[in-house]
C-alpha cells in the first residue's frame, strides 16, 4: 500500500489471564460503561466482537476466551491482537495460565498491559502482583520497567478508564495504520450455521472496506455478502478497517482464524473449491497412512 493511503484505525484488543481472575467481568464493565451510558437500559452484544469509545475514539474488543482464540488464530497464522490485557487478581497473583497468557503474547510480539484486578478485595496486594510479574519479564514503569500496570476493580468499576487510556497510549505508539480504500481483508473470528440466516461468520476487517454486494472466500467457503450487521445488530452496509461485523452470504460455514478476502466472483469460487479439494485430498492422504 502506498503509505499516502494510509489511515489510522482503532486498536484491537484480547483480554487474557487465569480462571476467574475477572476476564469477563472487566469485559462487561467495558462494555458497560463506555457503551450503555448514552443507552437506556443497556446494550445487547450480538456478536463476539465489540467496539467501545473512549476520548472519541474507538478501541475493539474481541470478546473471546482470550487463550483459546489466541491459540487458534495463530494456528492458522492469522494476527488479529494489537493490545493484550492480562488480568491477574490482586488476592490470587500470577498463576500458570497468567504465564502462558504472557508466553502467548510475547511470542507473538504482541503488548500486554497488565489490569492487576480485584483491588477492592481485602486480601489484595497489588504490590505482590506486580514483584511476581518481574520475575517474568514484565516489569512496570515505577520500577523502571515499560510494562503499564493499572490497578482496577471489574466488580467496582475503578480505574477502567485509566486502563482505556492506557490501550489508546500504546496503540498510539504502535500507529496502527490500514488502507481503507481497497478491496477487504480480514479474519475469522467465529462462525456458526443460524437455522434462519445461514452460515453466519464474524468478521475482522483489517483492511480495505467489505461492503454489501462483495464477492468473498474464507477458508473453503464463498459467496457474495448479502448483508452486515454490527456489534449493536444493526444492519450496515460497509466496514473498514479494524471493525468487527456479522456476515451473511457464505455457503458454508468457514472456520475461526480464516482469512477473508474480498475478490472478483469467479476467482473467490475458485479458490474455495481448490482448497476444498486439497483438504479432500489431505483427508483421504492421512487415511492412508494411518
Ligand atoms: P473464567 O472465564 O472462568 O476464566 O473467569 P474470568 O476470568 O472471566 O472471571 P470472572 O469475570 O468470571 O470473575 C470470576 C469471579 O471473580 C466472579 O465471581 C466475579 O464476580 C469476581 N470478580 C471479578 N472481578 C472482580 C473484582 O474486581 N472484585 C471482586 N471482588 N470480585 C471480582
Ligand atoms: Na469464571
Ligand atoms: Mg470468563
Amino acid at each position: 500500500d502506498d503509505p499516502k493511503s494510509l489511515v489510522l484505525r482503532p486498536p484491537v484488543v484480547t483480554v487474557m489471564g487465569h480462571v476467574d481472575h475477572g476476564k469477563t467481568s472487566l469485559l462487561d464493565v467495558i462494555r458497560k460503561t463506555s457503551v450503555t451510558s448514552h443507552e437506556a437500559g443497556g446494550i445487547t452484544q450480538h456478536i463476539g466482537a465489540y467496539q467501545v469509545k473512549c476520548q472519541g475514539k474507538k478501541i475493539v474488543f474481541l470478546d473471546t476466551p482470550g487463550h483459546e482464540a489466541f491459540t487458534a488464530m495463530r494456528a492458522r497464522g492469522a494476527q488479529v491482537t494489537d493490545i493484550a490485557i492480562l488480568v491477574v487478581a490482586a488476592d490470587d497473583g500470577v498463576m500458570p495460565q497468567t504465564i502462558e497468557a504472557i508466553h502467548h503474547a510475547k511470542d507473538a510480539d504482541v503488548p500486554i498491559i497488565v489490569a492487576v484486578n480485584k483491588i477492592d478485595k481485602p486480601g489484595a496486594n497489588p504490590a505482590n502482583v506486580k514483584n511476581e510479574l518481574m520475575e517474568h519479564g514484565l516489569v512496570p514503569e515505577e520500577y523502571g520497567g515499560d510494562t503499564i500496570m493499572v490497578e482496577v476493580s471489574a466488580k467496582k468499576n475503578i480505574g477502567i478508564n485509566d486502563l482505556l487510556e492506557m490501550v489508546l497510549l500504546v496503540a498510539e505508539m504502535k500507529e496502527l495504520k490500514a488502507n481503507p480504500k481497497r478491496e477487504a481483508r480480514g479474519v475469522i473470528i467465529e462462525a456458526q450455521l443460524d437455522k434462519g440466516r445461514g452460515p453466519v461468520a464474524t468478521v475482522l476487517v483489517q483492511s480495505g472496506t467489505l461492503r454489501i454486494g462483495d464477492s468473498i472466500v474464507a477458508g473453503t467457503t464463498y459467496g457474495k455478502v448479502r448483508a452486515m450487521l454490527n456489534d449493536r445488530g444493526e444492519n450496515v452496509k460497509k466496514a473498514g478497517p479494524s471493525v468487527p461485523v456479522e456476515v451473511l452470504g457464505l455457503n458454508d460455514v468457514p472456520a475461526a482464524g480464516d482469512e477473508l478476502a474480498a475478490l472478483e466472483e469467479k476467482q473467490a469460487r475458485t479458490i474455495a473449491e481448490k482448497r476444498m479439494e486439497k483438504q479432500r485430498n489431505e483427508m483421504i492422504h492421512a487415511k492412508k497412512v494411518s
